[in-house]
């Protein structure tokens, strides 16, 4: 596991600019001022990203064609996949774009179980259900057996060994999740992946990012994952987007096509120039930010990537810290004795800053109506199709969900403990 992020808030100067990028940081355009605290269910967009989209969205006719708005289609389209690979450091090679994570997550495990009867689907309680479903219908399907470990309910997080305890020479696929989008708990994902290569080298293992994406560096060549998977709308950009990389061997694994297509080609029909184009504002933006935060500054796309990445974990830990332990009187999430944290109590070691609470005696639905009500957007997670095997396995029905992103500031965490101090007060 890599050390722990140095914890560093941006500087006075960098901070507003950041929120000055982003669409709604202050406000919500329908109930006004407000912290927007709720950063795992999708992150706020780039203004930059609904211009892109606009611009290259309005443009007349498809790709492929012999004119100069065609080529300028086609060209956004290239420069976006070219970007997700930089994002990811991956490869050039297969850049699968889909319209979710789901989706993603159903066509890499179909590829992997096709034609291999009798084998097994390595899944974990962590996974979100994207995965953990895929893995539970295909393994049925396809007459593989679903194997899926347990999570570390003192950490949140998913042990490799766990994993690799559950792996043999008939393991078609491994589901990894990235970070969790309840707990926050980060996998260490090389970890995994040489654990797993180890036992069944013939496995393809298959990375959740969807949550990790906005938080931290992703490095998907160096941890030798198969795929590495993500939602765009988490990451800033526009719904209705995810992407991929593929390693060779997988991207060769029967897939739905057209049959003229080359095998590595893996996308389906046209997809919406735009949602390339965002992307591209999203790297660009993450460049400004690692130009900004890095001294001196990189000079390629992916070492500013890299730059921006670490810059947003130092900041995220600072506000961490702040919020699991409080600040300037104010008592962290840790000090209130009807408070219970589900998963690790490191403010960085091991953990993303998304965070999963429970209050003893009080309903996780109207405490986010009350946290509402102060001016603090915060949601829970209940036992119902997406989270439902998650919070049995943490022994829970119900949390609520607090998650930070790098556009936070020090003020909106204390403005959630000052509400949580308020709402926990005796009457
Ligand atoms: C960890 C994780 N995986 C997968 C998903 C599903 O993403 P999508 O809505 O793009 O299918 C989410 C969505 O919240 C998530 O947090």
């Amino acid at each position: 596991m890599s050390d722990p992020a140095p914890e560093k808030l941006f500087s006075p100067a960098l901070q507003p600019a950041v929120r000055e990028r982003f669409l709604h940081a202050d406000g919500d355009p329908f109930t006004g001022p407000r912290a927007y605290l709720e950063n795992a269910g999708g992150g706020l967009t780039l203004k930059a990203v609904f211009a892109a989209d606009q611009r290259v969205g309005a443009l007349p006719d498809n790709a492929g064609r012999d004119n100069p708005a065609s080529r300028e289609v086609g060209r956004a389209i290239q420069a976006g996949r070219a970007d997700v690979a930089t994002f990811l450091g991956a490869p050039a090679g297969t850049i699968l774009s889909e319209q979710s994570t789901t989706a993603c997550a159903f066509r890499l495990l179909e590829a992997a179980a096709l034609g291999r009867r009798g084998g097994n689907l390595v899944c974990s309680q962590l996974d979100h259900a994207s995965f953990y479903d895929a893995a539970g219908i295909l393994a049925a399907r396809h007459g593989l057996e679903r194997r899926v470990a347990p999570l570390n309910r003192a950490t949140g997080a998913l042990d490799p060994d766990a994993v690799a305890a559950l792996v043999d020479a008939d393991t078609a696929a491994v589901t990894v999740i990235h970070a969790s989008n309840i707990t926050g708990g980060r996998t260490d994902l090389a970890a995994v992946a040489a654990r797993v290569r180890a036992r069944a080298p013939q496995a393809m293992i298959i990375a959740d990012g969807a949550q990790h994406a906005q938080h931290g560096l992703v490095d998907a060549a160096g941890c030798g994952v198969d795929a590495y998977v993500f939602s765009a709308y988490k990451i800033f950009s526009k719904p209705g987007f995810a992407f991929a990389c593929l390693s060779e061997r997988l991207a060769a694994r029967p897939h739905a096509q057209l049959a003229g297509k080359a095998a590595a080609d893996w996308d389906l029909g046209t997809r919406d120039p735009g949602g390339f184009a965002a992307f591209s504002a999203v790297v660009d933006y993450l460049c400004w930010l690692g130009a900004q935060t890095a001294a001196p500054a990189p000079a390629d796309r992916r070492g500013l990537v890299a730059a921006a990445m670490h810059a947003i974990e130092a900041h995220e830990a600072a506000l961490s810290r702040r919020l699991l332990h409080g600040a300037d009187g104010l008592p962290g999430l840790l000090a209130h004795a009807r408070v219970t944290l589900h998963g690790q109590r490191d403010h960085r070691a091991g953990r993303e800053a998304v965070f999963a609470f429970s209050v003893a005696g009080a309903p996780t639905g109207r405490l986010v109506q009350e946290f509402g009500r102060r001016g603090v957007i915060l949601h829970d997670r209940v036992s119902d199709a997406y989270s439902g095997h998650t919070l049995a396995a943490l022994g829970v029905r119900e949390v609520v969900r607090v998650s930070l992103a790098h556009y936070n500031t020090p003020a909106e965490v204390d403005a959630f403990l000052r509400a949580l101090r308020d709402l926990l007060a005796p009457a």
